[in-house]
């Protein structure tokens, strides 16, 4: 019904327009109690068997919405409501920021896959922050906070404004990533070089624990699939050295060639991050890669390209604790985390293993 519906009326709609329509009808179904306690009934059914705990947190699965679609918090509820047993908001920066000039937002309809260049749009970390603060939650879940830089500071006070950011949201997040990954703020991805990368993330943590002295706030770091592998194992280590608590593992690609996309060449040479199932590869190399590094150590968080829950199993065998999608929700709609569950739970009964935990870098553990 979805997809019919997506054919005959979202693929017509300039994308981000499309998005911002849907957007609009997930936060007013989650305004009216017997709507969103309906919804949900049929979205979000629960698994016992996929409660899952990570970063010292409790959730009711392993799959969680992506950064990037709820930028402002505006949407934890309703997302909640569609089944995502976490929703990781943002990227927030130091300052409120417009973003790239329109159009930013292009579908690869064929291809499965999106490619964006927003530029981090969003209401800055101070809006953000008040937004959290005024928060009353209707449904329990899991809150991400992922902070990345703004835009006009150098990169020379790059530090200062994660920090900036870090103090501010840290209160209100269940976790908070460093996004050093997107690869529509110029500069950005160069922080992922470990040189730049330890004082940051080091500055990040003491900014939590200052702003949150009674509790540790898990701290995340979210990595391009366009690293080389050896700076993937130097993330790792990194991480490793510093105590972070995870690592997300990927954000959108630079990449076009090899990838076998089919689309319009036109679209296809856009600028900005591709995302979607041209990603599924990479991502899961990158996370298998980390898994075989940091093994159970940190908390490794799978994204990019994930559509199945063959897919989403498949993350968690390579070493995935939490796993997260976004694009596939464009081209699935609502039934996206449902089906997603549905599949895991099956998945997991027929596997020989009794719990998800269980199941976590199986196959990097005991190759074939
Ligand atoms: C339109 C769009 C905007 C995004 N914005 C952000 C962002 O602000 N911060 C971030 O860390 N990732 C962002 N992402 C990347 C996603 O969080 C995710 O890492 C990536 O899309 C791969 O997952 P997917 O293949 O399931 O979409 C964005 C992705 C899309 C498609």
């Amino acid at each position: 019904m979805y997809k019919t519906f997506f054919s005959l009326v979202f693929k017509r709609m300039d994308a981000e327009r499309a998005h911002h329509l849907a957007f609009r009808w997930i936060r007013l179904a989650v305004r009216v109690p017997v709507l969103r306690t309906f919804v949900a009934a049929v979205f979000a059914p629960r698994y016992k068997e996929l409660r899952t705990e990570a970063l010292g947190l409790r959730m009711h699965g392993p799959f969680g919405l992506a950064a990037g679609f709820d930028k402002n918090a505006v949407a934890i509820d309703g997302m909640a409501m569609l089944g995502f047993d976490h929703v990781e908001i943002g990227t927030v920066t130091g300052e409120p920021q417009p973003g790239n000039p329109k159009k930013r937002l292009f579908r690869l309809v064929e291809d499965r896959a999106l490619i964006n260049r927003m530029g981090f749009n969003n209401d800055g970390s101070l809006a953000v922050a008040a937004r959290l603060a005024s928060r009353r939650p209707v449904f329990k879940t899991v809150v991400g906070v992922n902070i990345g830089k703004t835009k006009v500071v150098p990169e020379a006070e790059a530090v200062a404004d994660y920090v900036k950011s870090a103090e501010r949201l840290a209160p209100y997040a269940d976790y908070l990533v460093v996004n050093v990954s997107s690869p529509n703020t110029p500069g950005l991805r160069d922080l992922q070089a470990v040189g730049h990368l330890r004082p940051l993330l080091s500055a990040v943590r003491e900014a939590a624990d200052r702003a949150v002295p009674a509790r540790r706030v898990p701290l995340l770091v979210k990595i391009a699939p366009d690293l080389a592998d050896e700076d993937v194992d130097a993330v790792a280590d990194l991480a490793v050295e510093l105590g972070l608590d995870g690592i997300i593992a990927t954000n959108t690609t630079i990449a076009r060639e090899g990838l076998g996309l089919t689309s319009d060449p036109a679209v296809v040479q856009e600028t900005g991050g591709l995302s979607g199932a041209p990603l599924k590869a990479r991502s899961l190399e990158v996370l298998r890669r980390l898994y075989a590094r940091v093994g159970d150590r940190i908390t490794l968080v799978g994204v990019g390209g994930v559509e199945t829950a063959e897919d989403a199993w498949q993350r968690i065998l390579a070493g995935a604790t939490l796993v997260q999608g976004y694009s596939a929700f464009i081209y699935q709609g609502p039934f996206y985390a449902r089906d997603l569950h549905k599949g895991l739970a099956a998945r997991l009964r027929q596997s020989p293993y009794a719990t998800l935990a269980d199941a976590v870098g199986a196959d990097v553990r005991n190759p074939a």
